[in-house]
């Protein structure tokens, strides 16, 4: 066993619920990453059918030290399956395999598999503990980080679901080698998100190490994972189940989630509908004198170079608009049938609004092809 390379750590302070995230490469066979977990007999590792012929064997020989049985179950692969019946595929698994309320989860995978092996801990048994062991771009900076756990419902993006926070993260950025190039691209749309929103000089240095990131350049990639968790375990820090302050981390999510649900879960990545959600929002900002045009201009083109699309699509041939905003009315921010969106108020400063329809109306025809 060879000590990892890059090796960093982010703490998230939640008082008795605090954990730490560790970020470096080659941590799935490393010791260390696995050491004073929660003690138990068994432990679960949830994975899909492209994850576990990577990664999960490593992982399984890993744990056999701190377990005495690790068990392995593989899910369907995307977002299509973030539902129930999937969701039961755990619970037959660890009801199969006689687990006990202290069995631990490991969540192996993207933000698919880590959400909804976070809601499985968080109700198995009324919850038992868990582990975020994310291997996209897009986990690691995001979703693997915060306790949000949730399935989604044909009628809305994420809307069953719990707060329920991981006993850590092992980002491993030796597993990031393997993710398709969408994929990378995806994930770089969420970090991005945390430049406009609460950190101009990381917005910069992102500008500035496009490339390197775009290359999976370890060092690059050690200090996008780190820098955007430590924003993310600032806010959380916070504001734990977004009474406020957390919904500035949803920059582009009302837009996107629109795309999402609108073409049908998985047509376009949610990183993908975010980063151009981002686009609409960052409009929608300057039609309201948040920012200039040059910095949608500027955010614009960074989205586009990371390899996100810019431009929206059509969700309906006769009134487009109309059918964003029903959309978005379902969105959790709403209250009371008003959509509440995440602009900006100033470079590196987000805030929660609503916006008059027409407005939101321009944007769309705006932004759509
Ligand atoms: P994903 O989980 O679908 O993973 C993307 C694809 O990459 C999948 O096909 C997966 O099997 C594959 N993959 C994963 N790791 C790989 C690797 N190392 N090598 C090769 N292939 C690999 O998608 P995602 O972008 O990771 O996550 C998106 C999900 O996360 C959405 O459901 C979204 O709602 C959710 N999300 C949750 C939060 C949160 O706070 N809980 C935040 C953001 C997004
Ligand atoms: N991804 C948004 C949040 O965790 O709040």
């Amino acid at each position: 066993m060879t000590a990892p390379t890059v090796s960093e750590s982010v703490h998230i302070e939640l008082a008795e619920r605090s954990y730490d995230i560790t970020i470096g490469a080659g941590l799935l066979d490393h010791a260390d990453a696995w050491s004073s977990l929660p003690r138990a007999h068994a432990a679960l590792i949830v994975t899909n059918s492209t994850v576990a012929p990577l990664y999960a064997k490593r992982l399984q020989e890993a744990l056999a030290s701190q377990y005495a049985c690790v068990h392995t179950v593989v899910l369907p692969d995307g977002e299509g399956y973030k539902n129930w019946q999937t969701l039961n595929l755990i619970f037959d698994a660890l009801l199969g395999h006689g687990c006990d309320r202290k069995t631990v989860l490991f969540a192996l995978g993207g933000g698919v598999v880590g959400d909804m092996t976070g809601f499985a801990a968080a109700s198995y048994m009324r919850g038992v503990p868990f582990v975020q062991v994310p291997t996209t771009l897009l986990a690691q900076v995001d979703s693997s980080v915060g306790g949000k756990t949730a399935i989604n419902h044909p009628l809305g993006k994420n809307m069953i679901g719990a707060f329920y926070q991981p006993e850590r993260v092992v980002c491993d950025l030796d597993t990031l080698k393997t993710l398709p190039a969408r994929e990378l691209s995806a994930g770089l749309g969420e970090v991005i998100k945390y430049g406009p929103i609460a950190d101009m000089a990381f917005l910069d240095w992102i500008e500035s190490n496009l490339s390197e990131l775009q290359a999976r350049e370890p060092q690059a990639l050690a200090h996008a994972v780190k820098r955007s968790c430590e924003i993310k375990a600032w806010v959380v820090g916070q504001d734990e189940r977004e009474t406020g302050l957390r919904a500035i981390l949803n920059f582009g999510h009302t837009f996107g989630h629109a795309i999402e649900a609108g073409l049908g879960y998985g047509a376009w990545l949610h990183g993908e509908a975010v980063g151009c959600g981002m686009v609409m929002a960052v409009h929608l900002s300057q039609r309201l004198g948040g920012v200039d045009g040059a910095f949608v201009q500027r955010l614009t083109a960074l989205i586009a170079a990371a390899g996100l699309p810019v431009r929206a699509p059509m969700l309906d041939a006769t009134d487009n608009a109309a059918r964003y905003l029903e959309l978005m009315r379902i969105d959790k921010k709403s209250e009371g049938g008003e959509i509440r969106f995440v602009l900006l108020d100033g470079p590196g400063r987000a805030l929660v609004r609503a916006a008059p329809d027409a407005l939101v109306r321009e944007v769309i025809d705006a932004c759509c092809a």
